[in-house]
């Protein structure tokens, strides 16, 4: 019977306790770069069978609902079960990222993709509640949400192209219980030009401070305030160790916004901290882009992978705005 593993233990690991060679080796798997990823590592193409209006929310939902004791549906094997493993691999005793390609979105609406995309993160970790954040949160476009099923405003259409900045490397929060361990974007509409995610290794990352520039590390394991809203965790190290594997939370625009709100200004140590984590995020040899393709769901282990976004340049109407659905999990 399928039972996805309880998130920050090991897939195979022993009695549920890391041994030491495999934490060791999950970390060294943790660790890479955009010329020692291999593609395989992270893609996977949904079975051709699949492709076609067999693969549908409702399947998805049934395959991450099922409850583990049900002997009902413990009688026949389901066909995700495999999928499943293989997400949950990738993410926690690979990379940390994965995307499933081909996932049919023919004829669904905007929101109904949100829900295809919450249903597949299931697959992997316990989703959080669609208001953790804010109540659009889970559909990522510039069109206004009320206009999303709206004709198209001419005016909209005449002002031309819409042109978005590119979003730095980061890693998110969702609720006041601290960042998901999972994130999940599904490709709904890319942009006309640019919108590549942008993928980094934690582990990286502190591999090259490590090497580099090792006395900022002790600064990065202390706590900084992140963000100012009340109803998300506000406050936690860059690093972290958790059952011997290494951990990163980093948003430097957060961390800003954080300090400010609380009335406690980052000290100099923490400035030189963070922009030796900045200056190896200017790196773009530790970045794998990734052009999402409509129907490219990334999977990302939020507490290992960083993710951006270069610039884009929006199509003239707005109805065919890039659109993200997102959802998070732990
Ligand atoms: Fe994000």
């Amino acid at each position: 019977m399928f039972r996805p593993a309880p998130w920050g233990m090991p897939v195979r690991g022993t009695q549920g306790v890391l041994m030491e060679e495999e934490s060791v080796a999950a970390e060294r798997i943790h660790l890479w770069d955009r010329d020692t990823l291999e593609e395989e590592a992270w893609l996977i193409h949904l079975p051709s069978s699949r492709h076609a209006s067999d693969v549908t929310v409702t399947e998805l939902t049934d395959t991450a609902g099922r409850a583990p004791g049900n002997a009902k549906s413990a009688l026949r094997p389901h066909p995700f079960e495999d999928l499943a493993c293989r997400l949950l691999s990738a993410l926690c005793d690979g990379p940390g990222l994965v995307v499933l390609r081909g996932l049919p979105l023919d004829e669904l609406s905007d929101q109904a993709c949100a829900e295809l995309c919450r249903s597949a993160i299931s697959l992997a970790g316990t989703p959080r509640p669609p208001e953790s954040a804010a109540p659009m949160d889970h559909l990522l476009t510039t069109v206004p949400t009320s206009r999303v099923s709206a004709p198209a405003d001419p005016d909209d259409i005449l002002r031309g192209p819409a042109e978005e900045a590119a979003l730095a490397p980061h890693t998110d929060r969702a609720g006041p219980s601290g960042p998901p361990r999972l994130l999940a974007l599904l490709c709904v509409r890319p942009a006309l030009k640019g919108g590549e995610s942008l993928l980094v290794s934690g582990h990286s990352v502190h591999d090259r401070l490590s090497a580099d520039r090792p006395a900022v590390l002790s600064t990065l394991y202390r706590d900084f305030y992140f963000g100012a809203e009340r109803n998300l965790a506000r406050s936690g190290p860059v690093f972290t160790r958790s059952d011997g594997r290494l951990q990163v939370r980093y948003n430097r625009y957060q961390i800003e916004r954080g300090h400010h709100a609380a009335g406690e200004p980052l000290t100099a140590a923490q400035v030189e901290a963070l922009d030796a984590f900045d200056e190896v995020l200017g790196d773009e040899s530790l970045f794998l882009r990734l052009p999402l393709r409509r129907g490219d769901l990334l999977m990302l282990n939020n507490n290992t992978v960083l993710h951006g976004r270069t610039s884009f340049t929006d199509h003239p109407d707005p109805l065919q705005h890039r659109c993200l659905a997102r959802a998070w999990a732990d």
